[in-house]
Order: C-alpha cells, then structure tokens, then sequence
C-alpha cells in the first residue's frame, strides 16, 4: 500500500468505473472518555496488544473478502475511537491486509481519524508511510473553554498546531468541530468557523451537539445543569453555519459535512450513495451484497469478546441480516436524502419495486422542501434541510 495518492476527485459511478467499495475498520480505544461521545470507544488501563489485535483484524479481513471476493476498493476508512493512538506499524498491517484479499484502487483514499494532540501528530509521518492519505482530526472546538467543558485532552493551540502538521503530511485533511454547544452565540460561532475555514484546505465535518443517552451530558442535561441552545437558537446557529461556510467556498454536501468541491470525503459518499462496504474490528457495521442480496452485518462490540470471537473462528460478525426490498428501498433514502445531490428516484423505484408517492412528491415540492432537477434528481431544498427527518418521513411513509 505504501506511496497510494489520493487525487481528489469524487469518483461518481461512471462508465467504465468499478463500483465503489468501502472498508471501515473500528479501532476502539480512547485515552479518555469524552462526556458527550456514546461512540464504541473504550479507555483501557493497561498496555493494548496491538500486534494481537492487528493479527485477528487480519483475520476478519481475510474472512469477509471470502464472503464478498474480487472487489476493488476505493476507501478505507481507519475510524474510532481514536484511532491514532495506534502505532503506524498497526496501521500497516492493517492496510496490508486489505490490499492482500481484495484490489486496491489506484487512487484510493484512506482516511485516519486522529486526536490532535502533539503525541499523535508525531506519527503522522509515519501513517503516511503506511500508506494513509487523508487524516480527519477531531479539533471539537476553538476555544479551550468549550473544549475544557467538553472533556477534551488538548488546547485550541494544540490542535491548530495539529492541523499544520496534518496539512504539511497530508495532501487532503478534514477536522470536525462540534456546535450548539452550550453558551455558544451566532456571532462567536461564525468567528470560530472563519478562523477553522482559514486553517482547513478543503474539508469541514460541523455537528450539532447531540446529547446522547447513558452519556454523562444527558445525566447533566436532565438536572438542568446543562443548557444547550433552544431549537431557535440551535437553527440561528445551523443556519450561520451553512452561510459562513458557503460563502467561503465550503458549501454543504451533505447535512453535517462542508467542502471544496472535489474535496468531499469519498469513503462517506459510499454510505450515503448506497454503496457496498465492509465494516471490520469491534462494532463495525457492513453493508455486503451476497448473490444479489444485501447483508447489513455488525460485528461484537466489546472490544476483549470481539478478538477472542475472531481468535477463536474467523469473524466477529453477530449480526448478518439479510435486507428485503421495503428496507433497502428506505435506507437508501435515508442516507440519499442526506446529500445536497440528492436521489435518483429511479434507483429508489428499482430497489423497492414501486415509485415514490406521486402525491407526496408534489405536495413537498409546492412546500419548497424538495425541488426535482432538469436530470431528474430528487434533492432536498435549503429550506428543506432544517427538517430533513420529517421530509424523510414523508417520502418513506
Ligand atoms: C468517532 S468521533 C471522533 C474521532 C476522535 N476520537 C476525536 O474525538 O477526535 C467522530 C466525531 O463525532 C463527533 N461527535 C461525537 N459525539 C458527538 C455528539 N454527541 N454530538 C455531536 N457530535 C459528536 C465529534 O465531532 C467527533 O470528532
Ligand atoms: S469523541 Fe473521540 S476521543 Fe472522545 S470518547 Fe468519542 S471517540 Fe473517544
């Protein structure tokens, strides 16, 4: 895998093109558990064995590309957790193995989530030698005040030291910030975006603050000792960040995710277009098409019980669900709909085997929610967006 580069382009399905297929692979340890975050992610006291670890993501890797050979890879996606806090000989292992049981598009992008503090921006250097090549740092915010109160483990100066490091290892690189955050107004989050815009090239992931059951801010939350904006502040926000970011050049492409275009991060586009992925390490989620039938697979959470699974047969998958045609039909609008490109209704009349609601269509469009484009595409509008969850609703019922 060492000396890939990414390009940059969005490789749409076209003409001649593989079909894109991705590879998620779960590293799910932390150094700290952030108050906010119910991602699998775990904090271990003692050493991790990462070399037993690689060994059995080999193992499972080995044991999907039987269950769906002759793919060729487009993305790899290295997600967590904080995946960073693996050694870049892991990484390598990992990504050997992955190039070993299925092709390797030349232009491949293999992204790395990492937490930006100085310890993990020393390896850089070496995942890109391992064959990385794009890095999303989780920055959470500008200002170490929220980030204090976020329970995050580094500075705003550390993480914009972080970002300059990344830009200088890596062609493309994206960082994510978290808002609606509680005392947060428009205008110090519209200075936050502009000063994030001038230190990213290409690639923004902003996420409302969600707060998420059995995590210590819904504990908070629901004693009243955590304010988080009101649904008409939270909009003011969502709707400083679609203008700030659209004005400087990083429009949305889909509800959470900003970027030049070219620069849209290629392995998401795969879940949301629909496409075929496998999901490898504890808690990874699949979607693999097995004669003509789509899977949707998990694999054992809890990180111990998922290595000695894999030790003890070839996989950690505990769930493989075959999807009927209503489900595939729906998960392809929920995900679709997420994109400012929207759908195209035809695939959705193919996969459920009937067409969208005629009626509903029309009555979403009079309400400016959904607008259909001159190639036919069905996209949500910027008036939409606000109230995706009840427009998807709709169209599904
Ligand atoms: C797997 S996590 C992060 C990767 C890395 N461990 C880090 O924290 O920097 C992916 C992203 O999800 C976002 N996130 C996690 N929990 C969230 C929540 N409750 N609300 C909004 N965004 C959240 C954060 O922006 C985070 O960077
Ligand atoms: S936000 Fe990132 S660092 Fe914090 S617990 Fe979640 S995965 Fe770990």
């Amino acid at each position: 895998m060492n000396g890939l580069s990414a390009k940059g382009s969005v490789a749409s399905p076209a003409e001649g093109k593989k079909p894109a297929f991705g590879v998620y692979v779960h590293w799910p340890f932390c150094l700290s558990k952030c108050p906010y975050c119910d991602f699998n992610s775990h904090v271990r006291h003692q050493a991790i064995d990462e070399a037993r670890f690689a060994r059995a993501f080999e193992r499972e890797i080995a044991a999907t590309a039987a269950r769906v050979p002759g793919r060729q890879v487009s993305s790899i996606f290295l997600g967590g957790g904080t995946p960073s806090l693996m050694q870049p000989q892991t990484v390598a292992m990992i990504l050997d193995a992955i190039g070993k049981h299925w092709t390797v598009a030349s232009d491949v992008e293999v992204t790395l989530e990492a937490n930006p503090t100085s310890v993990e921006a020393n390896r850089f250097a070496g995942y890109r030698l391992a064959g990385v090549n794009r890095v999303s740092l989780g920055v959470q915010a500008l200002d170490d005040g929220a980030l204090k109160s976020l329970g995050r483990l580094h500075s705003a100066r550390e993480a914009l030291d972080a970002v300059r490091i990344a830009r200088a290892a890596f062609d493309r690189t994206s960082f994510d910030l978290i808002y609606a955050r509680p005392e947060q107004t428009p205008e110090r989050w519209a200075a936050e975006l502009k000063l994030a815009i001038a230190e990213t090239a290409e690639h923004l992931s902003l996420y409302q603050l969600t707060i998420e059951m059995d995590t210590p801010f819904f504990g908070l939350h629901a004693l009243g000792k955590l304010k988080i904006p009101d649904e008409a502040l939270a909009r003011a926000l969502y709707d400083v960040t679609q203008e700030v970011c659209a004005r400087h050049g990083l429009p949305a492409y889909e509800i959470s995710n900003h970027a030049r275009p070219g620069a849209e991060c290629r392995h998401n586009l795969v879940y949301w277009r629909g496409d075929e992925y496998a999901g490898i390490g504890p808690g990874a989620h699949g979607r693999l098409d097995i004669n003509g039938v789509r899977h949707a697979t998990a694999t054992e959470k809890r990180p111990e019980a998922w290595l000695m699974r894999v030790e003890a047969g070839s996989h950690g998958i505990i769930t493989d669900d075959p999807l009927n045609r209503e489900e595939r039909a729906d998960e392809f609008l929920l995900m679709g709909l997420r994109l400012a490109e929207g759908i195209d209704p035809r695939r959705y009349e193919a996969l459920a085997g009937r067409a969208l609601d005629p009626r509903r269509v029309a009555l979403l469009r009079e309400e400016g929610a959904i607008a259909i484009d001159d190639d036919g595409r069905l996209r949500v509008t910027a008036s939409g967006f606000p109230v995706l969850d009840a427009v998807v609703a709709d169209l599904a019922a």
